[in-house]
């Protein structure tokens, strides 16, 4: 497909594990539906049946980090197919916890591996497609940690990681919203959720309505 039909906006959120989108995920949901807009809520890796299936292996096996990679993209495709896609075709808006970037940030910044290699990827499995605005939750990893430490609930493998995988994730985040700085708006995690509500509120509302 080389273009689509595309209404409504598609929105993601990123940042380290601990960094706090979920409830400000909710909040963007209600802001849209608050404007008579229709929302689809969907997540990454997910967001279809096969997708979670995908998703419980990548956040649970140990596999080869290329092995990861394409899971990721593969997981992508279908809920770009099944989710995606046809949602934004229809008018809708998507808002998607993680995306491309999140492969960027993790199995790039995180694993090492060949950043060249996703642009390869990307080009293959969204080349017509991006988001129109991702919200980079940012704070330093060792916060982050302290917040999933108080969760006191089992971490999944990238969870699990040592802080300089985080701070190389984080990083590697930095990095692509420095490249994109259009797209990709940084928001500022280490403070009150009030005020992040109302900047995140604010920025959805400049960018995309
Ligand atoms: P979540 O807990 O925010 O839903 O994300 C699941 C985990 O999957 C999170 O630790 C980041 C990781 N992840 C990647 O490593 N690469 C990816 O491409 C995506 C979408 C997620």
């Amino acid at each position: 497909m080389n273009s689509i039909n595309k209404i409504g906006k598609f929105i993601t959120f990123e940042g380290i594990d601990g960094a706090g989108k979920s409830t400000h995920i909710s909040n963007v949901v209600n802001l849209i539906q608050a404007q008579g807009l229709t929302v689809v809520s969907t997540r990454e890796p997910g967001g279809t049946p096969l997708g979670e299936k995908l998703r419980e292996l990548v956040l649970h096996e140990t596999m080869h980090p290329e092995t990861e990679t394409l899971l990721m993209f593969a997981a992508r495709r279908e809920h770009l197919a099944n989710v995606i896609e046809p949602a934004l075709a229809r008018g809708d808006w998507v808002v998607c916890d993680r995306f491309s970037d999140a492969t960027f940030a993790y199995q790039g910044g995180g694993r090492g591996l060949d950043k060249a290699k996703f642009a390869e990827l990307e080009q293959w499995v969204h080349a017509h497609l991006h988001p129109d605005l991702t919200l980079l939750f940012d704070l330093p990893p060792a916060i982050a940690g302290e917040r999933l430490a108080a969760q006191g609930r089992l971490l999944d493998r990238f969870e699990q990681e040592r802080v300089d995988f985080h701070h190389r994730v984080r990083d590697a985040y930095l990095e692509r919203s420095a490249a994109e700085p259009q797209r990709i708006q940084v928001i500022n995690a280490n403070q009150r959720p009030d005020i992040i509500k109302k900047q995140v509120e604010e920025t959805v509302l400049r960018y995309c309505l």
